[in-house]
């Protein structure tokens, strides 16, 4: 297996992390988007992640005799603009499909929780299909704890989805 390197994102890796999320837009219920974004879309998210000091990072796949390559991505997003809620976050974690089931998800979530309590949150909350059992399991093993269940709010691939809502609440430990 090639090396694979966990490291903040910078600009350029917006088509990369592009391509696997529309990838997970157009083959899961992951997001419930229904189309795919455009590079613009998220180079304007990247500036917006970096005008908050919202962190962002890329899982880096350096082989040997080819180019490097972003294989997964993760971040931190603004949950709401009210300004009381400015201690809570939302995350995003997202693996290229054929690099998923070999921890890269812990990988790139670690430094998400640390970001987190560098920058002073207080919680990060997970939306998650109910049925995704892969992102389920990750984010309870990083202490992430079931906080409610939304029934049939989302609709996608012609049938309704629950959605999971998953909280981490930051301690000095971590
Ligand atoms: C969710 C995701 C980020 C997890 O990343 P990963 O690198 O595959 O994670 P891991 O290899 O650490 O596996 C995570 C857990 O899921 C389990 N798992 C893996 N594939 C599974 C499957 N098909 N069914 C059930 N569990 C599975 C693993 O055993 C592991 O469980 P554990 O933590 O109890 O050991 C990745 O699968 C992904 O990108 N999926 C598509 C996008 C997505 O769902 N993003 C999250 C949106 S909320």
């Amino acid at each position: 297996m090639n090396p694979i390197v966990i490291r903040p994102a910078v600009r350029s890796d917006c088509p990369g992390i592009l391509d696997i999320y529309n990838d997970a837009v157009l083959k899961t219920t992951a997001s419930y988007d229904e189309e795919p974004r455009s590079l613009q879309h998220r180079l304007d998210w990247f500036d917006a992640h970096e005008r908050d000091r919202m962190p962002v990072f890329v899982a880096e796949e350096r082989p040997k005799d080819a180019g490097p390559r972003i294989v997964g991505w993760s971040a931190l997003n603004r949950y709401h603009d009210r300004a009381g809620y400015r201690f809570t976050a939302e995350n995003s974690v997202y693996v290229a499909e054929d690099f998923r089931g070999r921890g890269l998800g812990g990988r790139l979530l670690e430094p998400l929780i640390l970001a987190a309590r560098g920058r002073g949150l207080h919680v990060i909350i997970a939306v998650i299909d109910a049925a995704n059992e892969p992102s389920l399991r990750l984010h309870a093993r990083f202490g992430f704890e079931r906080a409610g269940l939304f029934r049939e709010v989302g609709f996608k691939f012609g049938r309704w989805l629950d959605v999971a809502y998953l909280l981490r609440r930051l301690e000095p430990s971590d």
